[in-house]
């Protein structure tokens, strides 16, 4: 007889077959339920013992988070809060846990506490219940370019290049195998030749995209992108997912139309798949805004949220109409933002974006046509403009609750402008010839955008911190697990 997972017993109607279920055991109550759960689903099963006949040593063992085999009938439960039941005729404890020891109680922990087990708490309905949504949207983000015909390319996480030109890198080096074990004052030293020249980790696998954009049409990375940035935020991490597709012949226009085709079909895709998750989601938020004062912010209801996302066209305009929105908004006015806006030019705060977003559009935003001063190299130079108002075919995506979600542009595809802009940068362009060539050699205008996974994903959820929607957070100063 083979194991059952717990997801497809709860809805069994066959009683009286026999099963066996392995799991986790979460509760145990009167010597006698043991509330188990196997990571299939959020619902437990309860295992009913007859401690009567069962050995009381072995009974002692089962204790909050020890790993259980249980065999048995499979019943009608007459208890609440359950459908079935398994009569257990066979206990066995496959894995012992000390119950004095175990840091998950039975009880609601704060995401602060559980953040410090990260290694335990995929445990908790909480992440069980996030990484399924992680999961989901990581399945469509893959099926929604798939079903299009976007090859999925696989960019180096080794690079020797700065995709961003803003110097914000993790340096790659080796050992240096001649000082191993140590060095007589217990030091190691490190070489950064191994490749010949200073390599880094990636913080962006664009450049290499378009590379094979200009081949294969269509295609999309989807991969961890390293960023050395000290900021300390709810949004930041220092290791990160970057879904970045690159398109042949599209312009702007096509690029934000795709941009958000992608996020309506993902969120569709969460809504239609992780009903029970998103439902424990929105619950746990409902929950946590009754606690907090009535005058603190009050978050919509979760799954309202994002069925409202789909229905709404997000608004498109440009950086400098929306300079002018937030120029003469109250916050500015009344000197509330912490950095006011008075002059075209200004780069954008998370304030800002969040202001156009949650209080005057109260919609997804997408903002094009920026300063090209405060963007990257690589993006397309717009024609007359007006003097000194050089802009840039840029594209931002700003969401409630997270503010830039996509960064984005056309790509400047004229050899002579790009050249130059990249000298005027101080851009290594003898080192970059590769990436030059794809102008030298039949050119043409082509957009892509980079999607932070963890920001969709703590949308999606409703999770308020980025450290509590992927596995294993890597902030400054934090890379324990
Ligand atoms: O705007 P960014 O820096 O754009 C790029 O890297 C382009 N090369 C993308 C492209 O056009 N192919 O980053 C894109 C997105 C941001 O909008 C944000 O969602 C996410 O990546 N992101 C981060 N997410 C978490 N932690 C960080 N430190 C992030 N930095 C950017
Ligand atoms: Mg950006």
């Amino acid at each position: 007889m083979s194991r059952t997972k717990i997801k497809d017993l709860l809805n069994a109607t066959d009683f009286g077959q026999q099963v066996i279920v392995k799991g986790w055991v979460r509760t145990f109550r009167n010597n006698q339920f043991i509330a188990i759960n196997d990571g299939s689903t959020l619902n437990n099963i309860q295992a009913v013992v007859d401690f009567a006949s069962t050995d009381e040593a072995l009974l002692k063992r089962v204790t909050t988070g020890a790993a259980v085999s249980v065999t048995g009938e499979l019943v009608e439960s007459l208890g609440k809060g359950q459908r079935v039941e398994i009569k257990v005729t066979e206990l066995e404890i496959l894995g012992d846990s000390d119950a004095e020891k175990y840091p998950l109680q039975p009880k609601k922990h704060s995401l602060e506490f559980l953040r410090e087990i990260a290694h335990l708490r995929f445990r908790t309905n909480t992440f069980n219940a996030v990484f399924k949504i992680r999961h989901a949207l990581a399945f469509a983000v893959h099926k929604f370019f798939n079903d299009k015909g976007f090859v999925y390319m696989h960019t180096p996480i080794i690079t020797g290049s700065d995709a961003e030109g803003a110097g914000e890198m993790f340096r790659v080096t080796t050992i240096d195998f001649d000082s191993v074990p140590r060095n007589e004052d217990g030091t190691v030293n490190y070489k950064e030749d191994f490749f010949g020249k200073s390599t880094n980790l990636t913080v962006s696998g664009q450049l290499e995209g378009e590379l094979a954009a200009m081949a294969f049409g269509e295609v999309y990375t989807f991969g961890p992108t390293f960023r050395a940035e000290n900021s300390n935020t709810t949004r930041h991490l220092a290791e990160f997912w970057m879904i970045e597709p690159e398109m042949a012949f599209y312009d702007i226009h096509d690029n934000m139309d795709l941009a958000e085709e992608l996020l309506k079909y993902v969120i569709r895709y969460a809504l239609d798949n992780c009903s029970d998750e998103l439902e424990f989601l929105k619950n746990r938020l409902l929950e946590e805004e009754k606690q907090k004062a009535q005058n603190e912010r009050s978050e919509l209801d979760l799954i309202a949220k994002l069925n409202f996302c789909l229905e709404n066209n997000f608004e498109r305009l440009t950086y400098t109409e929306a300079i002018n929105i937030l120029k003469s908004s109250k916050p500015n006015q009344k000197k509330q933002f912490k950095y006011l806006i008075d002059d075209w030019g200004a780069d954008l705060q998370s304030e800002h974006e969040r202001y156009l977003v949650e209080k005057h559009f109260k919609k997804p935003v997408i903002l094009t046509d920026y300063p090209a001063a405060i963007k990257s190299f690589y993006m397309r130079r717009n024609d007359g403009d007006v003097s000194g108002k050089e802009t840039v075919r840029a594209m931002d995506i700003l969401f409630p609750g997270i503010g830039e979600i996509v960064g984005g542009s056309q790509r400047e595809e004229r050899l002579d402008v790009l050249q130059k802009r990249m000298e005027d940068l101080h851009i290594p362009v003898g080192e970059m010839d590769w990436y030059l060539d794809t102008r030298r050699f039949g050119s043409a205008p082509h957009s892509g955008f980079g999607l932070g996974f963890e920001r969709l994903v703590l949308f999606v959820t409703g999770m308020t911190n980025i450290r509590d929607v992927i596995p294993f957070p890597r902030t400054p100063k934090n890379a324990e697990f």
